[in-house]
């Protein structure tokens, strides 16, 4: 739901979390960091290694391009695989993971990074070098880490993109990074069918001449066309003898400045094209490295899942890198949560012990339906810490997940921050009394405000607009090549803060209840998709002259998609047309883009300057007030 109901319910941890939590006090954490934020996270990046020490621990000289850990060497792989390997937990599992089919595979840190050097290897080989661009579009397989990992060990620049995303995202992507080589699988198995990336990438490519090389991984078997000269199988290359170096199977791990990029992750924003937010080596590190440990509460022998996809920032934070650097055993699956049946998630939380769960309202709410006979089955004993992301999580969500999941043990870790944060920004941690429906305080060294129109903080209760006021050090240093809009989006809303395109409210003991967004951004069980990408996608059609998207409330999706149409001249509305262009939008963008519903209509909502009045649509839509309609042309 984008609005949660308030509620007075405080749900205090249990006390053997509480006793045995890497952090005692939030207070004391907090105080620090507001006292002194660079000693503060200096302290943090003090845990991690580092090649050759910072200079400056924050430069703030040239504001809102802040640089963290100035003057620092590092590589995040170093620290996420290299420092390991010379300790026992060479031989611990850093990875499990399960297909939908069922297959188990499994990769100690010495089996992982032989992987991720024989793979850096090759990607040398052909020529990949530092600052390049990858783009890599694989299903959910242990690959799609390794690949992200070896790039990131050359110095290369990943530009990951979700696998549920179809040829027209695929294509704007792959042009705006500039990518020479992209790296995918023949398809990927979601629920029972076959994704088929191999060919989504091809119609890509019709349009990309500049890709030289593709690398296909053989996940599923079809068959797909191979394009001589330009696609090569994963197996083949990873056969090669220059995959593996003189030193056998070893690959040197590029020594690279804190503020040099480490991956672009495409987002979707205000505008039809989405943005490519850049993150860095050494302060991304050390703020997922962090909060990962804090909030989360790994322990050296804790089996963790975050069951988000590699292909969105989630995954990115804390299924490859966060996990890594913190030495820990981590397990991904591949597939949906209901195949076969709607017990496949508490199955695995049974088979593999998980200790701790991090998914979002979505997927509980979706589990929810089945009822509770389906997670009774199994012996959940092993779960200690639960969280949640992505949206607010509706209170009848949050209990369900507390009682039927956590057995009223785990507290539930309800983390709010996006794609441009990097890391956890306003989150409990295990020693947080909860507010279910309430991500609470910012994480230590945040300082999160409400605002309003006048960017002047709103009393408590009131709803405004959530800004971040000091910088901390995952944050985005720019979009690829686009550094005006970065100022422009983010930081010229209210200057010199941090604008989120969220609202929310703060309560009066303090506690921040996220509402959603206030941009043209929809989030669609989760996923974040832009209003104007999915009417570009559907004016893209023949039929259609002009169109409008909105997001209103799903059960279970959160928000569904809701569109507008204006036919063009000798086209007919009818059931046969509507179903064409929800199909013609999947097609395009993804599944996941599919609108829930198309109106005909002869006209739109728009201002004397022609732009779409998407919130009186939405005001129609759910039978509220209309508001001011003083800009309204017809
Ligand atoms: O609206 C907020 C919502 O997700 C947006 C960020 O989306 P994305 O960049 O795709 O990243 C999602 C995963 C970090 C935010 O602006 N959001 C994220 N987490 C929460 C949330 N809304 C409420 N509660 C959350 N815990």
């Amino acid at each position: 739901m984008s609005s949660v109901r308030e509620s007075a319910e405080l749900f205090a941890p249990s006390p053997d979390v509480v006793a045995q939590a890497n952090v005692t006090s939030y207070e004391e954490l907090a105080r620090w960091a507001e006292r002194d934020l660079e000693g503060f996270w200096a302290a943090q990046a003090e845990q991690f290694v580092w090649l050759q020490k910072w200079d400056r621990v924050l430069d703030d000289s040239n504001k809102p391009f802040y640089k963290w850990f100035v003057g620092g060497k590092t590589n995040i792989v170093h620290n996420c695989l290299d420092r390991h390997l010379t300790t026992w937990r060479r031989n611990k599992l850093a990875l499990i993971w399960e297909g939908e089919d069922g297959d188990l595979r499994t990769f100690s840190y010495h089996a992982l990074n032989r992987e991720v050097c024989k793979f850096a290897n090759v990607l040398r080989s052909m020529g990949v070098t530092r600052g390049d661009r990858v783009t890599i579009y694989m299903g959910r397989v242990p690959e799609l880490p390794i690949a992200m990992l070896a790039c990131a060990k050359i110095g290369a620049v990943h530009s990951v993109v979700y696998g549920g995303f179809s040829v027209e995202a695929l294509h704007g992507r792959i042009e705006d990074s500039q990518s020479n080589v992209c790296i995918t699988c023949d398809g990927g198995y979601m629920n029972g069918k076959i994704v088929e990336l191999k060919k989504i990438m091809d119609e890509a490519l019709k349009r990309s001449p500049t890709v030289e090389h593709v690398i296909v991984l053989r996940r599923t078997g079809q068959d797909v066309a191979m394009e001589a000269g330009r696609d090569y199988w994963w197996h083949d290359l990873m056969a090669l003898p220059i995959a593996r170096s003189a030193t056998g199977n070893r690959s040197d791990t590029a020594v690279m400045d804190a503020e040099d990029p480490l991956y672009m992750l495409y987002t979707s924003g205000t505008t039809g094209k989405p943005k490519a937010i850049l993150h860095t080596h050494g302060g991304y590190m050390v703020g997922i490295g962090t909060t990962l440990r804090w909030v989360f509460d790994l322990k050296e022998e804790d089996r963790w899942w975050c069951a988000a996809d590699p292909g969105w920032v989630t995954g990115h934070s804390y299924i490859v890198y966060g996990p890594l650097l913190l030495g820990a055993t981590s397990f991904m699956y591949e597939g949906a949560p209901t195949y076969p049946y709607p017990n496949r998630w508490w199955s695995m939380v049974e088979k593999y012990g998980i200790n701790v769960l991090y998914c979002a309202p979505t997927a509980i709410r979706g589990l929810m339906r089945f009822g509770e006979a389906w997670p009774n089955r199994h012996d959940l004993s092993s779960l200690r810490l639960l969280g949640s992301v992505g949206e607010p999580i509706n209170p009848e969500a949050w209990r369900w997940y507390h009682r039927v999941i956590g057995k009223e043990r785990c507290p539930i870790m309800d983390t709010w921050w996006q794609t441009e944060t990097g890391m956890f920004m306003i989150t409990p941690l295990p020693v947080t009394n909860l507010k279910p429906g309430s991500a609470t305080y910012p994480f230590p060294g945040v300082e999160a405000e409400v605002y309003d129109e006048h960017g002047k903080p709103v009393a408590a209760g009131e709803e405004g607009y959530l800004v971040l006021k000091r910088p901390w050090p995952a944050m985005l240093r720019t979009i690829y090549k686009d550094p005006d809009r970065y100022v422009s989006q983010y930081w010229s809303r209210f200057p010199g803060v941090y604008f989120t395109g969220d609202s929310a409210r703060r309560d009066s003991d303090g506690y921040f209840w996220i509402i959603g967004r206030v941009d043209d951004v929809i989030k669609v069980s989760g996923y974040r998709l832009g209003t104007a990408e999915i009417e570009s996608a559907l004016v893209s059609h023949p039929a259609v002259a002009e169109a409008a998207a909105i997001g209103l409330p799903h059960e279970v999706k959160g928000n569904a998609i809701h569109t507008y149409v204006i036919l063009r001249a000798g086209h007919e509305p009818s059931e046969g047309l509507m179903e064409m262009l929800r199909q013609h939008v999947a097609h395009e963008l993804g599944p996941i883009a599919r609108p829930e519903k198309i109106t005909f209509v002869p006209a739109l909502p728009k201002t004397r300057s022609g732009k779409i009045m998407r919130r009186v649509l939405r005001a129609r839509a759910l039978g509220l007030a209309e508001g001011d309609l003083t800009t309204l042309e017809e």
